[in-house]
């Protein structure tokens, strides 16, 4: 059999990680300002994770949600606590499609509507609704395209304000700094807007936190930057440091029907087992305060160098968007093969940054000698 072809690939095989270093079958270390997609929260194997890991693994992988797991419970009490959030409640899924596809199905439970508002270039996943509610044609199949959404333009509140107020939208989904769309920010106004605007009309109000969320904007979550507090946040891709794991946290005037939502593999032993250290390395490391010092040192510098091909620099925290004149095709090339750095990318001109959150200032430092280096 082979793989069903997808995805285009770097001929790489990475073997191994450190930190914010992985090295591939031949030896090469590469630096990782990409984290796998923002994925690796407090660095590869972290040796407090690995063993939490292998400890839960020796003694317990996996229980169906049939049966109290005591480690749920812990995690919800400690998430809760560290993001703000200690009177909302958990649901754990699996991937970042999972938690906004349960977030857009439990509201439309509550407020029985249909409608969901999204952003132009929003990216909420790949299954049915998260597709749907994702602004880009190309990945939504005919079956996905039931006219749900209506995706309107970043902080254009007006534009917003027209559509709410016809009282029939269910939900509004927003990433409020957008990854896949470039890095680009809601502004406080515009949230507090949209906040006003749902409890009036009772449309709940979704923050899409998989990417921009768990630390990496240099806060817990990015909308605490802007001054709102959504009914429903979702989370993914650094809550277990890259075991396939996500949570919906959701607003105490949401009541659970049981039956009503349900999961096979979600919140299973490992996957908790896996959060709590993510957890525990966070605040003894103070990643969240790491994610804001570094980033804004390695945003300043990238601002401040007067680096050809650079237009604009923007994001907050470790969330960094470099917006270039040229694609970025062959400059991200160039510095995984020449620099063997790892970066992301976003439309056809933005180089994307998402390092695990440990990296350090001599790192990114690092990074921008190598990044000169292809400028030039
Ligand atoms: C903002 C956002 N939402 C949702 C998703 C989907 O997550 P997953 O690929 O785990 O389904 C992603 C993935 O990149 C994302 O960046």
């Amino acid at each position: 059999m082979n793989l069903f072809d997808v995805y285009p690939l770097f001929d790489i095989a990475i073997e191994s990680g450190k930190g914010c270093k992985v090295w591939d079958d031949k030896g090469q270390e590469y630096l990782d300002l990409y984290g796998g997609h923002a994925v690796i929260s407090v660095g590869h194997c972290h040796p407090h994770y690995v063993e939490c890991m292998t400890k839960q693994l020796n003694k317990l992988g996996f229980y169906s949600n049939s049966v109290i797991n005591p480690l749920q419970q812990e995690l919800a009490k400690r998430l809760g606590k560290i993001c703000g959030y200690e009177d909302y409640q958990l649901f754990l899924i699996n991937s970042g499609a999972e938690a906004n596809e349960n977030a857009l199905k439990l509201a439309s439970f509550t407020n029985g509507r249909t409608r969901v508002l999204s952003l132009e270039k929003a990216f909420h996943g790949r299954t049915s609704l998260a597709v749907e509610a994702t602004a880009n044609p190309k990945i939504i199949a005919p079956i996905n395209a039931n006219n749900h959404v209506t995706y309107l333009p970043l902080n254009d509140l007006e534009a917003w304000k027209k559509e709410i107020e016809k009282g029939d939208v269910c939900a509004v989904i927003i990433e409020c700094i957008q990854g896949v769309g470039g890095i680009r920010m809601a502004s406080s106004e515009f949230m507090k807007g949209l906040r006003a605007l749902c409890d009036q009309y009772g449309t709940v109000l979704i923050c899409d936190e998989i990417q921009c969320g768990y630390g990496r904007s240099g806060k817990f979550f990015a909308h605490q930057h802007l001054g709102v507090k959504p009914d429903m946040i979702t989370v993914a891709k650094g809550i277990a440091n890259g075991f396939p794991m996500s949570g919906l946290l959701i607003a105490p005037k949401f009541k659970p029907v049981y039956g009503q939502l349900g999961t096979t593999f979600g919140g299973n032993h490992l996957a908790c087992a896996g959060a709590l250290a993510v957890l525990d390395i966070m605040e003894n490391e103070k990643l969240i305060e790491n994610a804001a010092e570094v980033g804004n040192y390695l945003i300043n510098r990238l601002k401040s160098e007067n680096l050809p091909h650079v237009v604009e620099v923007r994001g907050k925290g470790l969330m960094i968007g470099i917006e270039l004149d040229v694609p970025y095709k062959e400059i991200r090339t160039r510095l995984v093969k020449e620099q063997h750095c790892f970066t992301g990318c976003s439309g056809t001109n933005v180089l994307r940054l998402l390092s695990p959150l440990c990296l350090t200032i001599s790192e990114a430092d690092d990074f921008i000698e190598r990044f000169k280096k292809v400028l030039a």
